[in-house]
């Protein structure tokens, strides 16, 4: 479809969006905020201030990001590679004895939001409610659509942002080594983050670091269950695994576009876009364009360079991405080292969620040591 789209219509009006395909127009609506904005027009979850930073446009924007990347760092994610090593151990033990197991619900799920609880310093008791909260501002039960997002997101937000609140108050009265309270304790110009704006990051980070970790190892794992040769590569290179999971992404592009509004009346390549329209660059179209990919269609765990646009592109870049490749790498190389060989439980038809591509059950088979 990426393919087709390109090649036959890079520039597609489709009933909710303008989708653009090519990766030229892509980088350049990435690149190009002044006139396509990420704001609160571009999507709208029911949140009531815009989610920080990826709904603030430039040069407000680059504050934040001042604040946050530094929290964000390879070095400051290695720190936590043993404690995610730990996690990852654990949650295979409950399921390595018993030759199977629904890959999606018992680890791809559990796994990002554990490791997010951690990363925040909040309790691990709240797994459940946390999960609940994602699902319902990111597939709302009988969705109808972008524009009614707003009203069955609503109440999700208002109790996403009250439990914040208190969360703030108890890292304030106890601060910890953890991401929010360094968040509290930051200062942008002598100035620290408000309550508000503290609120707003904490909003964000539950839509964009739980769903898309989830959705990229669905995405990962059908795949090496589908591919044995490749994931036979793994198991007797393990030190091909962070080249493997960049080419993964690429290939995958778990979250598949993004979200846009033009800010005036333009064009891409001769086709009008109004000020207003939403505008949905495809990242997956983008990491299969032959303009930047030789071969695009050959998955080769030792491509390189391998620019993919998995992660974004521009300024809003994904701020979680070293810990997205952390929680990655930890879980491909300790679930191969112990499970190398699985297939999909056969007769199993695999249900692909829309938006951002997670599968809504994996069962995996495999032999017991
Ligand atoms: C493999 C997993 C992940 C993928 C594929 C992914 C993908 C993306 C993409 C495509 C964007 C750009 C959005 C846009 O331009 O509209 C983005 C932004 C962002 N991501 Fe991720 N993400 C992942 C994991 C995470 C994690 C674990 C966090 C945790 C904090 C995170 C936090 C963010 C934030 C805060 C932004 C907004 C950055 C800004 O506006 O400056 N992401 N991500």
């Amino acid at each position: 479809m990426y393919k087709a789209l390109r090649e036959s219509t890079p520039v597609f009006r489709s009933p909710q969006a303008v989708v653009l395909s090519r990766l030229a127009d892509i980088e350049m609506a990435l690149k190009r905020t002044e006139l396509f904005s990420s704001n609160m027009d571009a999507v709208d979850l029911g949140n009531i201030r815009p989610m920080i930073p990826l709904q603030i446009d430039p040069p407000e924007h680059a504050k934040y990001r001042r604040i946050l990347d530094p929290l964000f760092t390879p070095r400051e994610m290695a720190r936590r590679e043993p404690g995610v090593t730990e996690l990852v151990n654990q949650m295979i033990d409950r399921f390595a004895d018993r030759g199977e197991c629904d890959f999606h619900e018992e680890f791809a799920v559990p796994l990002p939001c554990t490791v997010f609880l951690q990363l925040l310093g909040l309790p691990l008791e709240d797994l459940e409610q946390f999960l609940e909260w994602k699902d319902h501002i990111i597939r709302p039960e009988g969705d109808s659509g972008f524009d009614r997002r707003h009203e069955t997101g609503a109440p999700t937000a208002q109790q996403i942002y009250d439990y914040f609140d208190r969360a703030i108050d108890d890292h304030i009265t106890s601060p910890r080594d953890d991401v929010l309270s360094a968040m509290i304790a930051a200062t942008i110009e002598g100035q620290p983050l408000s309550r508000e704006e503290l609120l707003d990051i904490c909003f964000l980070f539950l839509i964009a670091g739980l769903d898309t970790v989830t959705d990229s190892l669905d995405c990962f794992f059908v795949y090496l269950a589908r591919h044995p040769e490749h994931r036979r590569q793994l198991v007797e290179q393990p030190e091909i695994l962070p080249s493997a999971i960049e080419e993964l992404l690429r290939w995958e592009t778990p979250v598949p576009g993004v979200a846009r509004v033009a800010m005036q009346d333009t064009e891409v390549g001769g086709c009008p876009i109004s000020k207003g329209e939403r505008v949905s660059p495809l990242l997956g179209a983008a990491n299969t364009d032959p303009a930047e990919f030789a071969d695009p269609d050959r998955v080769d765990f030792t491509r390189n360079p391998n620019r993919h646009r998995a992660f974004g592109g521009g300024p809003h870049r994904c701020l979680g991405s070293h810990l997205a490749r952390m929680e990655l790498r930890v879980a491909l190389r300790e679930f191969h080292r112990r499970i190398p060989d699985y297939e999909i439980k056969p007769g199993t038809q695999l249900m692909y969620t829309a938006a951002l591509r997670s599968v809504e059950s994996l069962p995996l088979v495999f032999g017991v040591a």
